[in-house]
């Protein structure tokens, strides 16, 4: 039996696990013992629990509940907890998602004790080291031994880096196998769309224009942080709502409700608020999310798993960043790349409104990446044992 121990702590994260524990309930728990470590990163209701539920994750087995601080605190809280777990469980693998602090926490604190690290979603760069998950997602992927790329852009960009294609058994932190599998977001789109479409109830609620909205989601640290930034993103949103006449719903992460008030232009932040247009809500289970990504008519996102539901429901984004990860979607011109630029952003609606050559060639895989995971997974740390 393999000891594997989960690191995760912020919303994607929870999402992503679903998917993997899924698979080992389904067909690994002969093989893989899974246990759970909550870094607290996210701790919200609305932005943990409903995730557990809902999706069916097993109830974390520890929770360092580090709560939010500034990066160094919030990432040394986490490797002080995770060390001692680590220490005491001795696990064969520690498996993490992504590029959040509680992965950094965790593939730090693995590699220094010796235990491989298993990187999902690996490889994907901006290529702008100003983002926190940049350095994030780098220093995962070179001290992990398992590296599993959602996408042929994330196994070229480690190949970039010197990663080995041909790397021969057996994998090791200096070793490290590198995998292109699928996404297990993709996974899990099509494991929870009917439960989307048969109990999500949120786009019959009053004050939802259920026929005519986009979906708008704004969380990332430049963006919210920035009141220039801030403001560029609403007054675009209210100026797309207002002439095209389209409500805009906006389920809103607890750092940008937080900011709204103190940074968006005053007289932004005036209009929005009386606006029918303009629906702002808190944020949202996963299955009332996907609802809306399939209802709607057009995504506005900084997200990265957004961008790609977007995708997965076949709604055009458009990318309120100055950059993606996910450049086949860019480059298949489902979405477009607008940044926080106010003119830009009223463009690529105007553009992605008229087309309707759209195409959605399987960048994400089959649908199956989870199950590939863990096959390897079981493959990779038995042959260790051995
Ligand atoms: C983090 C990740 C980001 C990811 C996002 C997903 C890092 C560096 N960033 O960003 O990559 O896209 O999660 O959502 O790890 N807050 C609450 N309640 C909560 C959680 C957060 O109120 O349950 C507020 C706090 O004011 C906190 C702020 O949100 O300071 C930011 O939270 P934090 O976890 O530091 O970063 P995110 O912006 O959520
Ligand atoms: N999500 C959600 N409720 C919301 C907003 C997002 O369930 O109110 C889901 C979304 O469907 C996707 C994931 O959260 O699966 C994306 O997380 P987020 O945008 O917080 O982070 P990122 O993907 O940018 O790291």
């Amino acid at each position: 039996m393999i000891k594997l121990i989960t690191v995760i702590g912020a919303r994607p994260q929870f999402i992503k696990a679903a998917a993997i524990s899924r698979a080992i309930g389904l067909a690994y728990s002969d093989q893989i013992k899974e246990k759970i470590v909550h870094t607290g990163q996210h701790y919200d209701e609305n932005m943990s629990n409903v995730f557990f539920k809902e999706m069916k994750i097993p109830r974390p087995d520890y929770n360092l509940k580090v709560g939010s601080s500034t990066h160094g605190r919030q990432t040394a809280s986490m490797i002080k907890g995770l060390e001692d777990i680590l220490v005491k469980e001795k696990p064969d693998g520690v498996l993490t998602y992504g590029d959040t602090n509680s992965t950094l926490s965790a593939a730090v604190t693995a590699s220094k004790l010796h235990i491989p690290v298993i990187h999902v979603e690996a490889g994907l760069r901006s290529f702008n080291k100003r983002m926190p998950e940049e350095i994030n997602r780098i220093v995962c992927d070179h001290v992990a031994t398992l590296l599993f790329t959602p996408t042929e852009a994330g196994y070229y960009n480690l190949i970039q880096e010197g990663f080995k294609e041909n790397s021969e058994p057996p994998y090791s932190i200096d070793r490290p196998k590198i995998y292109h599998c699928g996404d297990i977001m993709y996974d899990n789109s099509l494991h929870f769309a009917e439960l989307a479409r048969t109990s999500s109830t949120l786009i019959h609620e009053d004050g939802i224009d259920k026929d005519n909205f986009a979906l708008v989601t704004i969380h990332r640290d430049n963006n919210t942080d920035d009141p220039k930034r801030l403001s560029a993103l609403f007054d675009a949103i209210y100026t797309i709502a207002e002439n095209h006449e389209i409500q805009m719903v906006i389920p809103m992460h607890p750092r940008t409700a937080k900011l709204l008030k103190k940074n968006l232009d005053a007289k932004i932040y005036k209009a929005i608020s009386k606006s029918d247009r303009i629906k702002l809500l808190p944020a949202v289970s996963y299955v009332d999310m996907i609802s809306l990504e399939m209802n709607c008519k057009m995504v506005l996102t900084d997200s990265g798993g957004v961008q790609k539901e977007a995708y997965f429901y076949k709604k055009p984004t458009i990318i309120m960043r100055s950059e993606t990860e996910w450049v086949e979607l860019v480059h298949n011109g489902n979405a477009i790349v607008a940044d926080a630029d106010k003119e830009r952003i009223i463009e690529a609606y105007e553009v992605l409104s008229n087309k309707t050559d759209f195409t959605h060639p399987l960048f994400y895989g089959d649908g199956k990446a989870a199950m590939f995971i863990c096959d390897e997974i079981v493959k990779t740390l038995s042959a260790k044992d051995s």
